[in-house]
């Protein structure tokens, strides 16, 4: 791709994001393919005001940073969770909320600011993902990024009564 990635900037999450999360959260096409429940919203204000607070207070297990815009809108999300220190690798996950930063490269950009912060900040060797097989948007992002397709999770998420399959893929700091 020719032209530059979008500057993008994470930030820690701060209470004031949920309601942008709440909204976001309204979207299927924002959530159609994220691991949450099957309603809409699929969480009340409150409920993303206590899992916002969680973050911020660290004591969910995730590294859930906010992803701002070169012009300093709150666009998404992006997070490191599952982080094995043993073995020095976690899953990532990310959400570009705002549509209309969708598509131009803030996805990308907002994966190679948390890939360096897990490997340089976190110390680990190895980052992966679970992506849903008919996520083409998603898939294309990540192999852009770098990421290489580990194998098939079979019947891996029950996604509106339907059983999906997801690929799990992953990239190592040697990738970099
Ligand atoms: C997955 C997701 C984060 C990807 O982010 P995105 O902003 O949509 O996409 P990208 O950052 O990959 O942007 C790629 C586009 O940016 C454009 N672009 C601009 N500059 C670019 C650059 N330097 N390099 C690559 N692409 C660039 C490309 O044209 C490309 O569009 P194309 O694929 O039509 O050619 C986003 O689609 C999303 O949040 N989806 C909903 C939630 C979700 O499904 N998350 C993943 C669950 S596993």
């Amino acid at each position: 791709m020719q032209n530059k990635l979008p500057k993008v900037i994470l930030r820690e999450l701060l209470m004031e994001d949920a309601n942008d999360r709440y909204k976001w959260c309204m979207d299927l096409e924002v959530t159609r393919h994220l691991n949450m429940p099957d309603r809409t919203p699929p969480f009340s204000l409150d409920e993303t005001k206590g899992w916002i607070q969680q973050c911020i207070n660290k004591t969910n297990g995730y590294e859930q940073k906010a992803i701002l815009a070169e012009d300093s809108k709150h666009i998404g999300w992006v997070d490191l969770k599952n982080i094995d220190s043993l073995n020095k690798h976690a899953e990532l996950g990310i959400a570009i909320g705002d549509k209309n930063y969708c598509g131009k490269g803030y996805g990308i950009a907002a994966m190679y600011e948390m890939i360096s912060f897990g490997f340089q900040e976190l110390g680990l060797n190895k980052i992966w993902l679970r992506v849903e097989v008919d996520n083409e948007k998603a898939i294309k992002s990540y192999k852009r990024v770098g990421y290489v397709e580990e194998g098939i999770l079979r019947q891996d998420r029950l996604r509106k009564g339907m059983y999906v399959d997801r690929i799990r893929m992953s990239i190592l700091k040697d990738d970099m």
